[in-house]
């Protein structure tokens, strides 16, 4: 069996929230989002040791007021994230001891699955590169700068990509190096390995998985709590 570590990121600003406080930090039924997350990780067997990234000025906060408090042991240490959210992946991914596989993971996801997390560790081992998410429910179109449509893709070729997104360790970081020293910008995870010729396995994540993003999120991750 390999060593499998978990990066999670919760280095962001949260401005699409509006609130004063980092969005990982809001309260759903009595526990900050971030709470969940690391319930999660924390509770899959497949996970050796968790890395935190937060944002600047807010490591006491969150390891007081959520590793601490509800003592999230497999966390070995927390890191500073960086202006983009590349950056504070790369910051996670060098605070990793040693591991085969490395997932990434956003703070602001709270209402991952275990079957989620143990199939994202088996395809990185069989791929190298793996990513879940969900097919669009709505037909996606692409449209021009005048925001007139341009074409639609076909709906059955499209995936909604979500985290966790795991990777062979020595592979991410080596791209998240290169992506660095090129001055490339990525939104996600997956663009990093793709960039220098890597395939990356998409496999199904879940519609609760969503990303606490706007106020309404807020509402919806209380309702998706009822089900899950
Ligand atoms: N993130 C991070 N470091 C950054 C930017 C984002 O660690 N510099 C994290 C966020 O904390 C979040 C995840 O990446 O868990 C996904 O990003 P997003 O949902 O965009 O969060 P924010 O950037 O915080 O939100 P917004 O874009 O609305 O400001
Ligand atoms: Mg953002």
């Amino acid at each position: 069996m390999g060593k499998n570590s978990v990066v999670i990121l919760a280095a962001g600003k949260g401005s699409r929230m509006g609130e004063a406080i980092n969005k990982q930090y809001l309260n759903i039924n009595g526990y900050p989002v971030l709470y969940y997350t690391l319930k999660a990780f924390s509770q899959s067997n497949d996970i050796d040791e968790i890395i935190v990234v937060v944002a600047e000025g807010e490591m006491d906060y969150c390891k007081e007021e959520v590793i601490e408090k509800y003592n999230f042991s497999k966390v070995k240490d927390i890191v500073v994230g960086g202006k983009e959210r590349q950056n504070s992946v790369l910051n996670g991914l060098i605070a990793v001891s040693n591991c085969d596989v490395v997932l990434i993971h956003d703070g602001a996801r709270p209402f991952i699955t275990d079957s989620i997390i143990t199939n994202a560790i088996l395809y990185a081992n069989s791929y190298g590169a793996a990513a879940c998410g969900v097919m669009p429910k709505d037909t996606i179109k692409i449209k021009d700068s005048e925001g007139f449509s341009l074409e639609t893709p076909e709906r059955e070729t499209l995936f909604c990509v979500q985290t966790p997104q795991a990777f062979k360790y020595d592979l991410i970081l080596d791209c998240h190096k290169k992506i660095h020293e090129d001055g490339i910008r990525v939104t996600d995870d997956t663009m990093v390995v793709e960039r220098y010729g890597n395939k990356v396995y998409l496999y199904e994540g879940s519609y609760n998985n969503i990303k606490v993003t706007t106020p309404e999120d807020l509402e919806l991750g209380r309702q998706i709590l009822k089900i899950l």
